[in-house]
């Protein structure tokens, strides 16, 4: 029985999905979300916070300042009231109501930015104002997770372990690509172990630059970019895929008809996976792996609203999740 004294101390690592009942052949999520901050940013956060502390460029006059779509802000927002620092969240107009909420439930600030910057999108708008909130004091502390080595060495010294613990002979690893935190650190951790095989797949949505593709509209928070994040490396990906919006809609809710509700990057990276794996390693015994941020709790206004994803997409008020569970007729 774990008994902790801070929030920070808990994160289940071991629990994995396997979604064989729905596609017909083993597909392993690992689950990031069973912690007090209920995704995968947590291990991100905690490792930036303390590398920050140790470095002696966080103290207690310190105010820490982030940009995020919502988790990283939620994670941090716990850390710093576990720990007494103040924090100032940047989020954008995308992101939920609930999450902004968590975040001031916490004791931290929210401030919303809803102009998208005419090139860089709603992320160079944040990092914008970002950089604007220190230049004009020099309390403010700005742990860059989008610059950060700290945020992809927690992924190297525990994500890409565990994942490699539970499944020696993993063939292929899905990773999305937001920060691309999780991804470099889980392609590094496997390129670095001796005699490693692990084809290590990068998951997007269409509308990010980060894989090299033209800007578009995205509506999911999570993944994708409208600027290409400085921590990623695309020598150490062996794929990418790029998932569209409505694709992702469709496997969550094919995903909670199975009674699993998760969030919207666990669409786009199961979809992206099935994508992949159908297309190079049909019919063939595969150890394949993909990692869940997030449950879907946080997603009832927007992915799992009829209303929105009607305005939004156009799709039927009861998305078809026929075509997602194709593979198996399991509707
Ligand atoms: C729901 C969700 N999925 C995926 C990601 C991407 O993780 P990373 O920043 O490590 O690429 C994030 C990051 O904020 C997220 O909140």
């Amino acid at each position: 029985m774990p008994i902790i004294t801070t929030p920070q101390e808990y994160n289940e690592e071991s629990l994995f999905v396997d979604l064989r009942q729905l596609y017909g052949y083993p597909l392993h999520l690992k689950c990031e979300s069973f912690n007090f901050a209920g995704s995968v940013k947590l291990k991100a956060a905690a490792s930036m916070v303390e590398a920050a502390e140790r470095s002696g460029r966080l103290g207690p006059d310190s105010v820490l300042v982030e940009s995020s779509s919502g988790n990283l802000g939620m994670a941090l927002s716990m850390i710093a009231a576990a720990k007494g620092y103040r924090f100032v969240c940047v989020v954008d107009s995308r992101t939920n109501l609930s999450t902004r909420q968590v975040i001031q439930s916490l004791g931290s600030e929210v401030h919303i930015i809803t102009e998208p910057h005419p090139t860089g999108g709603f992320l160079e708008a944040r990092l914008e104002y970002v950089r604007q909130m220190c230049a004009s004091d020099s309390r403010y502390l700005w742990l860059n997770q989008h610059a950060n080595e700290n945020n992809w060495q927690a992924h190297y010294r525990t994500t890409g372990p565990e994942i490699e613990k539970q499944f020696p002979n993993l063939d292929v690893l899905f990773v999305g690509a937001g920060t691309t935190g999780t991804l470099m650190g889980c392609a590094r951790y496997f390129r670095d172990q001796p005699g490693s095989k692990v084809t290590v797949v990068g998951v997007d949505s269409e509308g990010s630059v980060t894989f090299g593709t033209p800007p578009g509209r995205r509506m999911i928070p999570g993944l994708g970019a409208g600027v290409r994040p400085a921590l990623f490396d695309p020598s150490l990906v062996d794929d990418t895929v790029l998932v569209s919006e409505v694709d992702t809609i469709r496997t969550c809710h094919a995903l909670a008809r199975r009674g699993f509700l998760f969030g919207g990057s666990t669409g786009t990276v199961v979809h992206g996976a099935r994508t992949w794996l159908e297309e190079h390693r049909k019919d063939q015994d595969v150890v394949a792996v993909a990692v869940s941020p997030d449950l879907g709790d946080r997603y009832l206004d927007t992915v799992y609203r009829s209303a929105w994803v009607q305005d939004i997409y156009g799709l039927d008020s009861t998305p078809d999740v026929s075509s997602d569970a194709a593979v198996t007729g399991a509707y």
